[in-house]
């Protein structure tokens, strides 16, 4: 396998665009990441594009196609799906086809319209990447499932209504200054337990919202890379499943797909879970940042909520955690999540994140598809592998 880099970043805002399709969007995100890489379209081998449900969204199936066409690169073009976990799906697949020397550079697209259709509509399309039969056919949402984990946690380990409410906080505290991100205001533990209640324990303010965004990457193997400006290497990239209901697996509480796709991914990158000084993790509601920390390795199982008020995960606190909002303030549009957590690492390491941290060297992303029937690991560093 060759070294693989990512030369070129771009996304449109997070948030409601009721003046832009979704073509609109990939084009804005794409044209960007092409313009940062400073290359021409021409140079694009091949597409690789991660969506969850652009056909009950957007009424757009064919996005590998639609994308291509669109941002006018007659490449080979591909789309993913893995619920919320199709934005890294499509990035993984795009740095084993470099990585392989198929081709020399690659474009990554994330992107997911999900304001045109109601709300109970947006959900309800959601609930599909859950088990059909199971779990979305007797009323079942992700809120709902990611309320179940919390219960248990809060039952098992004594984890506190307040710990879940910090973790929203420091995600809104990071949030401010993204001018990316859908919500950009500071919220206190206070303002979280006086949100509406959206599935117990949950709140509002626990969870991730509805948001149309597109984001993009360009990628390109080492003899390219090392003659671009900025190049942010890949070290490694895992990938894990698990049962796709919730009520099958040995534990409510951990996931077993994000540890088996962490350790691939740590071992392909040969560092260590402390050796990183940042981390994207998935915050859809604010229990899954908790369980994340666990089975990454931060914390024992069951202290992560005290992880979270010792600080720990503050921008200057032992692992900074979503250092600019999250999905909860920055905004989850399903399909781009993965890849717009991609640039955010890739950003730090190349020191022009809107909250800078000093000096990094390595930076993980962590994206989860349904309750954790996927899991994508990726690990960046600022140097190449030797
Ligand atoms: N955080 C903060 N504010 C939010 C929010 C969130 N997650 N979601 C909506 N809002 C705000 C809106 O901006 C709006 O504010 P305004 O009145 O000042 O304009 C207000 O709340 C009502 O918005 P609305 O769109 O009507 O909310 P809703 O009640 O229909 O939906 C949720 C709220 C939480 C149910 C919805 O966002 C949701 O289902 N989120 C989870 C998505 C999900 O499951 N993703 C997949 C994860 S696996």
């Amino acid at each position: 396998m060759r070294n693989v880099a990512v030369v070129g970043v771009g996304q449109t805002k997070f948030g409601e665009h009721w003046d832009k399709s979704i073509r609109d969007m990939i084009i804005e995100a794409g044209l960007a990441a092409v313009r940062d890489a400073k290359i021409e379209r021409g140079d694009v081998q091949s597409l690789f594009i991660g969506c969850m449900s652009s056909g009950r969204y957007a009424g757009q199936e064919h996005l590998g196609a639609l994308a291509a066409d669109s941002l006018g690169m007659r490449v080979p073009a591909t789309r993913f799906e893995g619920a919320c976990a199709s934005g890294s799906l499509a990035f993984r697949n795009a740095y084993v086809d470099v990585a392989s020397g198929r081709h020399d550079c690659a474009i990554v697209i994330g992107a997911e319209k999900m304001t045109d259709v109601k709300g109970p509509e947006a959900i309800t399309s959601l609930a599909a990447a859950g088990d059909q039969e199971w779990e979305a056919a007797i009323g079942l949402t992700f809120a709902g499932l990611y309320a179940l984990m919390a219960r248990k946690h809060m039952n098992d380990f004594g984890t506190t209504r307040e710990q879940l409410a910090m973790v929203s906080v420091n995600n809104h505290k990071n949030g401010v200054a993204n001018k990316n991100a859908q919500f950009r205001m500071p919220i206190s533990v206070d303002d979280v337990l006086k949100s509406s209640i959206v599935a117990d324990p949950l709140r509002l303010l626990d969870c991730s919202p509805i948001t149309d965004g597109a984001a993009a990457l360009v990628i390109m193997s080492e003899n390219l890379a090392k003659k671009a400006a900025n190049p942010v290497w890949i070290l490694g990239s895992g990938q894990g499943s698990d049962t796709i209901a919730l009520h099958d697996r040995a534990s409510f509480t951990e996931m077993a797909a994000t540890r088996t796709a962490a350790k691939e991914a740590l071992s392909e990158a040969k560092i260590n879970i402390n050796d990183l000084n940042m981390i994207e993790v998935h915050d859809c509601f604010s229990i899954n940042e908790i369980i994340a920390l666990e089975d990454l390795g931060f914390c024992e199982k069951g202290k992560g909520g005290r992880f979270v008020e010792d600080g720990n995960i503050d921008i200057n606190g032992k692992i900074p955690v979503n250092t600019t909002g999250g999905l909860k303030a920055g905004g989850h549009p399903v399909g781009a999540t993965g890849v717009r957590q991609a640039i955010d690492i890739v950003r730090q390491l190349r020191g022009d994140s809107c909250n800078q941290l000093k000096n990094p060297l390595y930076g993980m992303n962590l994206n989860v598809g349904g309750s954790g029937a996927t899991a994508v690991v990726n690990i960046f560093g600022r140097e190449m592998k030797q």
